[in-house]
């Protein structure tokens, strides 16, 4: 039976407990109920070494395999890690200094949530050869082992690798296939903004878990969504600061839950970029929202706060009584001399114009009935349907236009693009530099982004990143042509 709130549900009109795309149904969980919050020290992933090095490139051996992590304290959370790690290892990779990750795939044949065993991993933001691109279907099987180069031949951006398996990617990271792969250059570097330990990643992703501590996934088409919050797999947890500058790498690592982050004390904050890296010059903000693959460089000045102060991050998408409120706290414990700068010229952003595409082309995003597959332009994901064919070096422009009643965080492999307009409207100043991401708002909302395809022909997927959406079928290909 349908009834009244079901059908407000449905319409997204029930938005105040729910995200920006997608309704939740906040139940308590054990987790919830066993971790005060900012009662746990935020975890940061270890660094990976490289195995190898030589004159061009650095080797990096990586070990898929279900293990286990103390998440709730006292009880064992059965994962699929990297390296023994969730989320995995940190890659830190340098523009133009090639990468080669080397994945040996321990999983069983059918894994955590009754995933398959196979794998395939895609490195989301990187500009590689269509072959190194972690296709759907590219799998490693259980027991095999591949390497991915990665030329880095782009423009330094935050970086993550995930699971991208044909309809398993939803599963595969929520048990915890993702890990921060960050890339630097000389150029930024020189900018002198917070780094070492003054620059921290924090990945933000949601949970839900049993009275045993084990990850309950339920692939709800309409997204998964946790009531327990996860920064860098730490429940809720606390970072002690110093009084001075950090440079924040927010990634929203949710498989479907936005966020509206906010500080406690409505302090402003500096967005220096997203997902494509540094914006042309810092945009001062109190808010910013990140739909799910979306990435946000901050830097948040504590230097005005007294020793002592307590300051929580928080997702103000929901209500303040909601499980999903708070997502962490910085404890301002010291003081430390602060020489970096937040220059008011970052990196150039080179604007593409509407008389430069070649052509446009025009994409709708829609539901086959009330609960049926996710679909881009009225058709479900065929491995052997190419959609779009740009040839290598066209500018195209690609609209979006939303038919369903939930937004759409859009994603293309192989480019990073710009938005011209969201609705109509230009973006916002932190929307307007380079991204790979872009948020298609619902009910006919439309998005229009611009990009080059440059460097590499061949096959690269394109498609929502609410991984439930994607894995119901949410995405097409386009194929780059010589
Ligand atoms: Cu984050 Cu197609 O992926
Ligand atoms: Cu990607
Ligand atoms: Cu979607």
């Amino acid at each position: 039976m349908i009834t009244r709130r079901d059908l407000l549900k449905s319409l997204g009109t029930l938005g105040a407990a729910g995200t920006v795309g997608v309704p939740a149904i906040l139940l308590p969980s054990t987790a919830q109920a066993a971790v005060t919050p900012f009662t746990l020290p935020l975890r940061i992933p270890p660094v990976l070494a490289p195995s190898s090095t030589d004159a061009t490139t650095d080797y990096y051996d990586l070990d898929i395999g279900e293990t286990s992590a103390e998440i709730v304290p006292g009880l064992q959370t059965q994962v699929i890690s990297f390296n023994g790690s969730v989320p995995g290892p940190i890659i830190r990779a340098r523009a133009g200094r090639t990468v080669v990750m080397t994945h040996t795939n321990g999983l069983p044949d059918t894994t955590l949530g009754g995933a398959p065993g196979n794998v395939t991993i895609h490195l989301h933001g990187a500009h590689c050869p269509s072959g190194e691109d972690g296709y759907p279907t590219d799998y490693i099987q259980p027991g095999g082992t591949r390497s991915y180069t990665y030329p880095n031949n782009q423009l330094p951006a935050p970086l993550w690798y995930h699971d991208h398996t044909l309809d398993f990617t939803g599963p595969h990271v929520w048990y915890g296939m993702a890990g921060l792969y960050l890339m630097t250059d000389d150029y930024e570097d020189a900018l002198n903004l917070p780094k070492g330990a003054y620059e921290v990643p924090l990945v933000i992703q949601d949970r839900n878990f049993d009275a045993n501590g084990q990850l309950i996934y339920t692939k709800n088409m309409n997204g998964e969504t946790g009531d327990t919050l996860l920064v860098n797999g730490t429940v809720q947890p606390y970072l002690n600061v110093a009084k001075r500058k950090y440079r924040f790498r927010v990634y929203n690592g949710s498989n479907a839950r936005f966020y509206k982050l906010a500080l406690s004390n409505g302090q402003s904050f500096q967005v220096i970029g997203m997902e494509g890296g540094l914006l042309s010059a810092p945009v001062t903000v109190t808010s910013i929202t990140l739909a799910p693959a979306e990435r946000a460089d901050i830097v948040i000045n504590f230097g005005s706060l007294a020793v002592g102060t307590n300051v929580e991050l928080r997702n103000t998408l929901v209500a303040s009584t909601s499980s999903v409120y708070k997502i962490m706290q910085f404890k301002v414990n010291s003081t430390a001399t602060d020489t970096s700068v937040v220059p008011a010229t970052l990196r150039p952003v080179t604007k593409f114009t509407r008389s430069q595409a070649v052509r446009t082309r025009n994409w709708t995003l829609s539901r086959s009935g009330m609960n049926g597959n996710w679909m881009i332009n009225g058709q479900v994901f065929d491995e052997n349907r190419i959609d779009a064919s740009p040839r290598l070096g066209d500018i195209e422009i690609w609209k979006f236009t939303n038919q369903s009643n939930m937004d759409h965080p859009m994603h293309l492999h192989d480019v990073m693009f710009q938005i011209l307009t969201i609705n109509g409207a230009a973006p916002a100043a932190t929307h307007a530099g380079w991204k790979d991401t872009v948020v298609v708002p619902r009910m006919m909302g439309t998005a229009e982004i611009i990009m080059k395809f440059t460097d590499y022909t061949g096959k690269f997927p394109f498609h929502c990143h609410v991984l439930e959406h994607e894995d119901m079928m949410m995405m097409s290909q386009f194929e780059v042509l010589p």
